[in-house]
């Protein structure tokens, strides 16, 4: 395990861990300041391509978007999303992990499922790759998008779930959807840090897909806050961009030649 995620495990039961999701760089550079992780989430697809799920995301588009991101990150953990249909098997897996790795240098990368990706994460690790886990709620195999963990056998499948990653080797988990209390108790038993996203204030990070936090992604979910308005903000430097050039106020001579 190199450097930079021995430190982002320690910062458990220490300090919260702050994660967000960037699919380019001037996203990227913004966040990097203050994040931990920056993840190029396969939610991509849903948020800048209006794809219906994020199965039909490819490799070559988490790999272009991940070559940009990587120009913004400079002092975050940057992990990438293996999408849909990539690692149904280890060597799959492995080529595809391998190829994501060579070609964005980022640092980790995320695949979502429990007992079924033992097997997947344990050759990944075994070839040097770090990988982190993502259970409750996984898009690329849901159904529906209820949240996690109101029945009991649900709840008892997702606790040995988490189990079995960090057996596996994966630095962290990301959780998304759980109900709070399965929250808790996962982030009590596990060693190795929690990241949730609609799974309560007791994992140890939280993340949100950067678009919905800034306002500029249309969803209504219970999980996502939005901290600012920039769609208004983008909106109103373009009137006033548009009013100027009807009115010929710009561009001026200082922006002319
Ligand atoms: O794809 C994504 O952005 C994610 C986060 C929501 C955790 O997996």
């Amino acid at each position: 395990m190199n450097n930079k995620i021995i430190n982002f495990i320690k910062k458990k039961n220490k300090s919260k861990i702050i994660s967000l999701t960037a699919y380019s760089k001037n996203i990227a550079s913004i966040i990097d300041k203050h994040c931990d992780l920056v993840l190029v989430g396969d939610s991509l697809g849903s948020v800048l391509y209006s794809f219906s799920s994020t199965k039909k995301v490819t490799l070559d588009m988490m790999i272009e978007h991940s070559k940009s991101v990587r120009m913004g990150v400079k002092k975050s953990l940057m992990v990438v999303d293996m999408p849909h249909n990539t690692y149904r098997n280890p060597k799959e897996a492995l080529r595809n992990a391998k190829k994501i790795i060579s070609k964005t240098k980022c640092d980790a990368i995320k695949l979502e499922g429990g007992k079924k990706v033992v097997r997947i994460i344990k050759t990944l690790i075994k070839n040097k790759i770090p990988v982190m886990g993502h259970l409750g709620l996984l898009p690329q195999s849901a159904k529906n998008f209820k949240f996690k963990g109101k029945e009991t056998t649900e709840r008892k499948i997702i606790l040995r779930d988490s189990k079995l990653l960090e057996e596996a080797g994966v630095f962290s988990i990301v959780l998304e959807c759980i109900e709070s209390s399965l929250a808790k108790e996962i982030t009590k038993t596990v060693k190795v840090p929690t990241i949730g996203i609609g799974a309560s204030v007791y994992c140890d990070g939280q993340i949100l897909v950067t678009d919905d936090l800034i306002g500029l992604n249309k969803i209504k979910a219970r999980f996502v806050k939005k901290y600012s308005n920039i769609e208004k903000q983008i909106n109103d430097a373009v009137l006033n961009y548009k009013k100027d050039v009807v009115a010929n106020k710009f561009p001026t001579k200082k922006h002319s030649y």
